[in-house]
């Protein structure tokens, strides 16, 4: 079950200035899906991702192999698009890692971003990775800007379908995706992107990276991102 209930942002709006009014519409169809669908395998996709993805588990009252959150797939395929762009080379070979929150402190991860094996940080200048990163992280509201009237819809599409994909067809995908955190990276009690593997059971198994202290700060900054945009939720 994928869910997309909710307003989508216009331009100068973040994803936060969401928060309260799809709080609500999810809390809702949450509490339907409990009612009706309640061994489902869910992806929620409304915004704030990982705040709203905490309130479907909430309400739909799912555990945690049975939930996750439509985010890195996402930015790490913007951040491909932008690794084939910088070297000219086909995207079908580019591998990028995305982790922490969808939002501006979202954690692309150079150190586990390749073509074909080869680490980006072998292939492109420290300056231009910082720029790349940098356009990742604001991915979503560049589409936003260029559409006026709402947020991106083809990429968010392919990316759930990729991730339906592995579940109905058990492909058991490594992906990242907004998982519930368990104290897998010391962190515990919100959703937040992380490579997981996505097969027929739901979310079979989660990995933990081996991260600099540089990536590790980061991650923590992006983790306290969502504990306070949960923490202001009213439902
Ligand atoms: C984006 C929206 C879906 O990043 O958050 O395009």
């Amino acid at each position: 079950m994928v869910i997309c209930a909710g307003l989508a942002r216009k331009p100068g709006m973040t994803r936060e200035d969401l928060r309260d009014v799809n709080a609500g519409i999810v809390k809702e169809v949450a509490e339907k899906v409990y009612q009706y669908s309640p061994n489902c395998f869910m992806i929620v996709v409304t915004n704030p991702v990982d705040t709203m993805t905490w309130v479907a588990k909430k309400y739909a009252k799912l555990g945690k192999t049975r939930i996750v959150g439509m985010a890195g797939v996402l930015d790490a395929t913007r951040f491909r698009h932008f690794i084939s762009l910088e070297l000219g080379v086909s995207n079908e070979d580019v591998h990028a890692m995305v982790m922490g929150l969808h939002g501006e402190d979202m954690v692309p991860l150079p150190s586990y971003s390749s073509v074909s094996g080869i680490p980006i940080t072998q292939l492109i200048s420290k300056e231009r990775i910082k720029d790349m990163v940098a356009r990742t992280q604001d991915g979503g509201a560049e589409i936003v800007k260029y559409l006026k009237t709402g947020s991106a819809y083809y990429a968010p599409a392919s990316s759930i379908a990729q991730m339906v994909e592995s579940v109905v067809r058990d492909k058991k995908r490594v992906l990242p995706c907004p998982v519930y955190m368990e104290g897998e990276y010391g962190i515990d009690g919100i959703f937040m992107g992380v490579p997981v593997m996505l097969g027929s059971s739901g979310v079979e198994k989660v990995y933990e990276l081996h991260l600099t202290d540089e990536e590790k700060a980061l991650l923590k900054k992006s983790a306290d991102g969502v504990r306070k945009s949960v923490s202001q939720l009213k439902v």
